[in-house]
């Protein structure tokens, strides 16, 4: 993110949008992942506000986010004292992992502290915490000297907004909301989850940036998939998580994924479709040269073969293309590997929840 981003808001705004999650207001604001639909993760009535706000089914938990008051040495942050009230017990893999990757773009369960509002862990006994790298995050965060749950800043199922501007246009006319504007979100898809919370493995409930790969390089503890673990453990209590449904993060054009080659195929399901096309093609690639189809007109959009590249403009190419009036947008399905696997999961859901009827697919 660039160092000067807080330089785009003056503490004057800053200290407003503290007062306004001080008074059980909401605030957007930038985190290096998405933007965040703020409020004060210890006001029952401002979480019920977010809800509300995003048309979230009350039982979906809310992450936590918080920071260590210190800016100016992150690498010698005490997190225990920060998490203390917050956060029923660390675990040592859970330290390790919080003095590897904080601040930044990872998510933890824990068992949840018995002070934890029920209304903000969805009647879990397990909360989702996570400390920002973003600067302008920080700064509210740590003015405002508590926890703020954010959830992203878009209507239940949509894309997640990556630019102030995003976050406008999910909420207009609906909703006076203070943004605040910390430019474009430079990871750009939501952070990776870790659940610690059973004690003994760390399971990925979501994947992100960050890669069970990367965290036993760096940590050297073993992240387990939500199927590596046993089936007992799965039973009946697996935490519910909004985005692991299987419609989310969907425009409301149809969009769909082609195998290396087969953009006609991709076709198929589309008999009737009349005219434009837009199809994402790996910048590494020269053009598809796609042409013989006799209704449909193709127009190419390059996106990055680098996975961090692709996942930092996914959701502002979607919103776009949204906007353009296609009647189908295709994109590339991502190669084989752990590092694609957030934007692979993400561009699945949007594939499925998308097109006009997406929000009744992403209720259901
Ligand atoms: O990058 C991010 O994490 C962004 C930025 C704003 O921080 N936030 C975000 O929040 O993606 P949201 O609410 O859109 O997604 C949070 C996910 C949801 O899928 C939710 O179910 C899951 O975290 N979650 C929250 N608390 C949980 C818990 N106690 N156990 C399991 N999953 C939880
Ligand atoms: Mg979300």
């Amino acid at each position: 993110m660039p160092s000067d981003s807080s330089s785009l808001q003056s503490s004057a705004v800053i200290n407003e949008a503290v007062q306004t999650l001080r008074d059980g207001g909401l605030v957007a604001f930038p985190t290096e992942t998405v933007y965040g639909l703020g409020a004060d993760a210890k006001n029952p009535d401002a979480i019920k506000r977010i809800f509300t706000a995003k048309g979230r089914p009350s039982n979906h938990p809310l992450i936590v986010h918080l920071a260590a008051s210190d800016k100016f040495d992150q690498a010698q942050v005490d997190w225990v004292p920060v998490l203390a009230p917050w956060v029923r017990d660390l675990s040592e893999d859970a330290l390790k992992l919080i003095n590897a990757f904080w601040p930044g773009p990872l998510t933890l369960v824990f068992k949840k502290d018995k002070s934890v509002l029920n209304e903000l862990t969805g009647g879990q006994d397990t909360v989702a915490i996570r400390a920002p790298a973003h600067p302008i995050a920080q700064e509210l965060l740590r003015k405002f000297k508590g926890g703020v749950v954010a959830p992203s800043a878009n209507r239940f199922g949509k894309v997640s907004p990556t630019s102030a501007a995003d976050v406008r246009s999910e909420f207009e006319g609906m909703l006076e909301l203070m943004i605040l504007d910390g430019g474009d979100c430079e990871v750009g898809i939501e952070s990776t989850i870790i659940d610690l919370s059973s004690g003994d493995h760390p399971v990925l409930l979501r994947p992100g940036l960050i890669t069970p790969g990367e965290i036993l390089a760096k940590t050297g503890i073993q992240v387990y998939l939500p199927g590596e673990i046993d089936s007992v453990k799965q039973g009946g209590d697996m935490p519910r998580v909004s985005g692991s449904l299987r419609a989310h993060y969907a425009p409301t054009t149809p969009l769909r994924m082609y195998a290396s080659g087969r953009v006609l195929d991709a076709l198929s399901e589309f008999p009737d479709i009349k005219s434009r096309v837009a199809v994402a093609v790996w910048d590494s690639e020269s053009s598809l040269g796609v042409d013989g189809h006799p209704s449909a007109h193709f127009e190419e959009v390059l996106v990055p073969s680098d996975s961090a590249a692709f996942a930092s403009r996914l959701y502002r190419s979607l919103r776009d293309l949204d906007q353009q009036g296609w009647d189908l947008i295709l994109f590339p399905e991502p190669p084989a590997g752990e590092e694609w696997d957030g934007v692979r999961d993400r561009l699945q859901r949007a594939c499925f929840g998308s097109g006009p009827s997406s929000s009744s697919h992403a209720n259901s």
